[in-house]
C-alpha cells in the first residue's frame, strides 16, 4: 500500500493512549498506523514532536451581527486562518437568529458567508432567539434532521434572552429531535437591575461590567437551566462556566443522574476581574460574559477540568477590535460598560494556553488535553469518529506540536482580525508548529500553506450524548 503522506517518527497521542507510531494518509484519511509503513509521495519528519488530533473549537463566534455600529473583527477567512495557526482543524461557529428571522434563512446567510472562505473545516450550531411556534414546530426539527444538531439558548442579553417557558419549549424540541441544547446561563433581570444601579451611581467604567454580573447571577441561572432540563429529561451543555458555584451546580445535577455537561474557557483560567480595571478603556479588552472572576474561580475551573465536570475546553472566541469605535471603544454618545461589546478573541491561543498551563505544568495529562480540546468536542457534537481522533478511517486532521518550544503570547504572533490578545505576555511551553486538514497542510512549520476555501462545511450526526436519561418515557 502506498500513501500520499506518512508522518514519521513522532509520538502520537489520542484521548486514551500515547504511542510511538507513523501515520499513513491517503485521500485525506488516516489509512494506517504503525512502523515501516512503506512508500509515500511525501514523508514528514516528526521526530521529537507530538502528533495530535487537530483541535476542534466548538464555541466560536464569526461574522455575527453584534448591534448597531459594532462589527465583529473576524470573517470566516481570518478566523479560520487564526484557528489553524493555533493548532485547530475545525471550528463550530453559531448561525445566530434574530427575532422575527427565519432560522432556515439565517443558516443560508451563514453558509454564504463561509462558502469558499474557510481554511479549516466548519460546522454550525444554531442560536434560537425567536422561539415561535413556526420555528419550534417546523424549522428547527427540519434543520436538526439536516445536520444542525445543536443549538444555543440565552438566558440573558437584550433580544436573545428566552423566558423559562420558551426554554422549556426549546428543550422539548431538543428531546424530540435528539439535538443538544447549549445554555448561556446568566440571570437577565438581575443583570439589568444591577446595571441600572451601577449606572445611576456613576459607575460606568469597564470594570463595572464584572460587578453587573456577579457569581450568583450565573449560579442561579445555571441551577434554573438544570432544573428545567430535569423537568424535560433532556441533556444540556452549560457553556463558558466561570466559577466554582456554577460548576458545583453541574456536579450536583450529575449526582442526581442528570446528563448535564460543562464547558470552560481560557479566560476563566488565566484572567480575573482585576484585568477589567485598566485605565481609560483598557479594561474593555477583557469584557466578556460571564466575566473573569477571581483566583478561587480559576482554581475551581482547573478542578472542573481535572475531574471531568467540564468535558469541553473551548475559546468562546468572540473578536472585536480594541482601538476601534466599531469594536471595544464606545460609539459616540454611549458612556457606560453596558455598551462595550461582550466577547474576547481566543481561537489561536486556546490550545497553547491549555497545553502549557495544563500539560507542561503537570495539571492534566496529554491524553486529557486531547480529550478536552478535540475528542470530546467531536463526541459531543456528532462528529466522532470522523473527527477528533487519530485512528484508521478518521479524517487526517492533525496538529504537530513541539512540546518544548517556548513562546510568549503576543499580538505580533496572531493571525486573526483583532488588534490585541487578552493573553498578551503569557509565557508558554509547547506550540503547534503544523496543522493538517484532511491530509493537506494548512500551516506548515509556522507558515500558511493552505488555500482559502480548503476548509469544508461538515454536516453532523446527532450526538450520543444528547440521548435523554429515560428515552422511552413520555413527556407529560
Ligand atoms: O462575552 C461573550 N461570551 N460573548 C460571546 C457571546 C456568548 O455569550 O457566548
Ligand atoms: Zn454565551
Ligand atoms: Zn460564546
Amino acid at each position: 500500500m502506498s500513501f500520499d503522506t506518512i508522518i514519521r517518527g513522532g509520538t502520537v497521542a489520542t484521548a486514551s493512549d500515547t504511542f510511538a507510531c507513523d501515520v499513513g494518509i491517503r485521500d485525506g484519511k488516516i489509512t494506517a498506523l504503525g512502523a515501516d509503513l512503506g512508500a509515500a509521495t511525501e514523508i514528514v519528519d516528526a521526530s521529537g514532536l507530538l502528533v495530535l488530533p487537530g483541535g476542534i473549537d466548538s464555541h466560536v463566534h464569526i461574522a455575527q451581527p453584534s448591534g448597531p455600529g459594532i462589527v465583529m473583527a473576524d470573517d470566516f477567512a481570518s478566523a479560520t486562518r487564526s484557528a489553524a495557526f493555533g493548532g485547530n482543524t475545525m471550528v463550530l461557529p453559531f448561525a445566530m437568529q434574530q427575532k422575527g428571522e427565519s432560522l432556515r434563512e439565517v443558516v443560508k446567510q451563514y453558509h454564504a458567508k463561509a462558502e469558499g472562505q474557510c481554511y479549516i473545516d466548519v460546522s454550525f450550531h444554531l442560536i434560537i432567539a425567536d422561539a415561535s411556534d413556526a420555528v419550534l414546530g417546523q424549522e428547527l426539527p427540519a434543520l436538526v434532521n439536516d445536520g444542525y444538531t445543536s443549538f444555543k439558548v440565552f438566558m440573558t442579553y437584550e433580544g436573545l434572552a428566552l423566558s423559562d417557558m420558551e426554554m422549556l419549549k426549546v428543550m422539548t424540541v431538543a428531546r424530540e429531535t435528539g439535538a443538544l441544547v447549549m445554555v448561556h446561563a446568566e440571570n437577565y433581570d438581575a443583570i439589568r437591575f444591577l446595571t441600572d444601579r451601577l449606572e445611576q451611581a456613576g459607575k460606568t467604567e469597564p470594570k463595572y461590567h464584572a460587578a453587573s454580573r456577579p457569581i450568583p447571577v450565573e449560579r442561579e441561572a445555571t441551577h434554573r437551566a438544570i432544573s428545567l432540563a430535569e423537568l424535560i429529561d433532556v441533556p444540556i451543555m452549560i457553556v463558558h462556566v466561570s466559577n466554582r458555584e456554577a460548576m458545583e451546580e453541574i456536579a450536583r445535577g450529575r449526582s442526581r443522574g442528570l446528563k448535564i455537561y460543562g464547558e470552560t474557557c481560557p479566560q476563566y483560567l488565566m484572567l480575573t476581574e482585576k484585568d477589567l480595571e485598566g485605565l481609560n478603556m483598557e479594561g474593555a479588552k477583557y469584557v466578556c460574559s460571564p466575566p473573569p472572576r477571581d483566583k478561587d474561580s480559576q482554581a475551581a475551573c482547573w478542578q472542573g477540568l481535572q475531574q471531568g465536570i467540564f468535558s469541553l475546553f473551548s475559546s468562546d472566541h468572540c473578536p472585536f477590535r480594541y482601538d476601534d469605535p466599531q469594536g471595544k471603544l464606545l460609539p459616540k454618545g454611549k458612556t457606560s460598560f453596558r455598551w462595550v461589546p461582550n466577547g474576547i478573541p481566543g481561537v489561536e491561543t486556546r490550545l497553547p494556553i491549555l497545553f502549557s498551563e495544563g500539560v507542561s505544568k503537570g495539571r492534566i495529562t496529554l491524553n486529557e488535553f486531547v480529550a478536552l480540546t478535540s475528542t470530546n468536542h467531536a463526541k459531543t457534537y456528532g462528529l466522532y469518529p470522523k473527527k477528533g481522533t487519530i485512528a484508521v478511517g478518521a479524517d487526517a486532521d492533525i496538529a504537530i506540536w513541539d512540546p518544548k518550544r517556548k513562546e510568549t503570547i503576543s499580538q505580533s504572533l496572531m493571525h486573526g482580525g483583532t488588534d490585541y490578545t487578552p493573553f498578551e505576555g503569557i509565557a508558554v511551553t509547547g506550540w503547534p508548529v503544523s496543522t493538517m486538514v484532511r491530509g493537506k497542510f494548512v500551516v506548515r512549520d509556522g507558515k500558511l500553506t493552505g488555500k482559502l476555501g480548503g476548509g469544508d462545511y461538515i454536516s453532523r450526526d446527532k450526538s450520543e450524548l444528547a440521548k435523554p436519561v429515560h428515552p422511552e418515557a413520555r413527556i407529560s
